[in-house]
């Protein structure tokens, strides 16, 4: 058996969600992998760096009744914070920017230098640091993974990584926001753009910022991670030709739909000919049911890879929720521990 102290920078509805997953598949991870497990660490903008070394009760920390006298320590940086919760991986799970991918970018350069493995379910991160990230993993001999930064928890970069050796990518397209794809359908059913914003983040799907959603920022920001990560080419998010869905009104929805060929948000990118250079877009498209992204509904998120050995492979999340994201930290660490 061998137990693991746990960091989470970020403790929202993400985090929140991977602490009630590890609980509740803590006999699994200790009958099929022998891991144990003990939360040191969390910080949040509104909590600050908060560590316990003898590890806090996961069900305090949710229940957010953490008990401030007994062994609890309070940082000031997060270099002294990871001194104190001495964490082997640590959970980075902070808001999304998608300008700079700060200070998450920072936060995972202090992790994987302390010789912790590094999980993050923010896409900014890897837009902006991928190459610095990976190198600093293989020069500590820890890892940096991101399963959940795109189609939650769906196998896509552990898929190029792990199972398709030597092939490359020509071109993929995607519906990869689930929050423009909620409002959309609350909008064809007749009710307003702001009750699908609503709907949306009772789900707990949202941005912390939803305009990060429905301005097409999200999207824009996974299209430039799986360029980076799966085709070697550093996109910026200013490289995308991008639409929101703010536009769309209930009476073109509806058209729309009549038609057959209902609205998506739909994120593009393809190869040059010389393969030098990725010709990007997301913008709300029209799509027959025929189109391999056509029958993406509701939370759903789904993308096709063009390659240059298989014409065409998609992969589907069929209603991912927030427990489909956290799964794809859970999996990102007990591969980062095992391997
Ligand atoms: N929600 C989803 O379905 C989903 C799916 C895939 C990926 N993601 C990604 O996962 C990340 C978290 O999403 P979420 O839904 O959990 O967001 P959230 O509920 O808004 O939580 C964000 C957390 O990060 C903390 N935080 C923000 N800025 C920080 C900073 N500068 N320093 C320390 N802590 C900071 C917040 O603390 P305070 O509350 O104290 O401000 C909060 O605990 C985002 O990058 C998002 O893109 C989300």
């Amino acid at each position: 058996m061998k137990h693991y102290k746990l960091g989470f920078i970020g403790f929202g509805n993400v985090g929140r969600t991977v602490a009630r997953l590890l609980l509740a598949k803590s006999a699994e991870l200790r009958e099929l992998y022998e891991i144990e497990w003990s939360i040191t660490g969390v910080a949040t903008r509104g909590m600050g760096w908060l560590s316990r070394p003898e590890g806090f009760q996961a069900s305090s920390l949710l229940s957010n009744s953490v008990d401030k006298s007994l062994g609890l320590v309070r940082s000031t940086s997060i270099n002294e914070w990871l001194l104190a919760a001495q964490p082997d991986v640590v959970f980075e799970t902070t808001s999304l920017n998608h300008e700079t991918g700060q200070p998450a970018l920072d936060y995972l350069t202090a992790v994987l230098k302390s010789g912790s493995h590094a999980v993050t379910a923010n896409k900014g991160a890897v837009v902006y640091g991928y190459e610095e990230l990976s190198k600093l993993a293989a020069d500590t001999g820890k890892h940096f993974f991101f399963e959940s930064t795109v189609l939650d928890s769906a196998p896509v970069f552990s898929l190029f990584r792990e199972t398709l050796p030597a092939v490359k990518l020509r071109a993929f397209s995607g519906v990869f926001n689930s929050t423009s794809n909620v409002i959309i359908e609350t909008m064809e059913a007749g009710r307003s753009f702001d009750e699908g914003v609503k709907m949306a983040q009772e789900l707990g799907i949202t941005e912390t910022d939803p305009a990060h959603d429905v301005d097409g920022w999200d999207a824009t920001v996974k299209v430039c991670a799986l360029a980076h990560v799966l085709m070697k080419l550093p996109l910026k998010p200013s490289d995308v030709r991008r639409e929101g869905i703010r536009n769309l009104s209930t009476l073109r929805l509806q058209a729309a739909r009549a038609e057959g060929k209902p609205y998506k948000l739909v994120a593009r990118a393809k190869l040059s000919e010389n393969g030098s250079s990725l010709n990007a877009s997301v913008k709300p498209e029209q799509l027959a049911s025929t189109d391999p992204l056509g029958n993406v509904r509701g939370t759903s998120l789904a993308v096709h890879f063009e390659l240059d050995t298989m014409p065409g492979l998609t992969i589907t999340s069929h209603r991912p929720n927030l427990q489909s994201t956290a799964y794809g930290l859970l999996a990102d660490f007990i591969n980062a521990v095992r391997e």
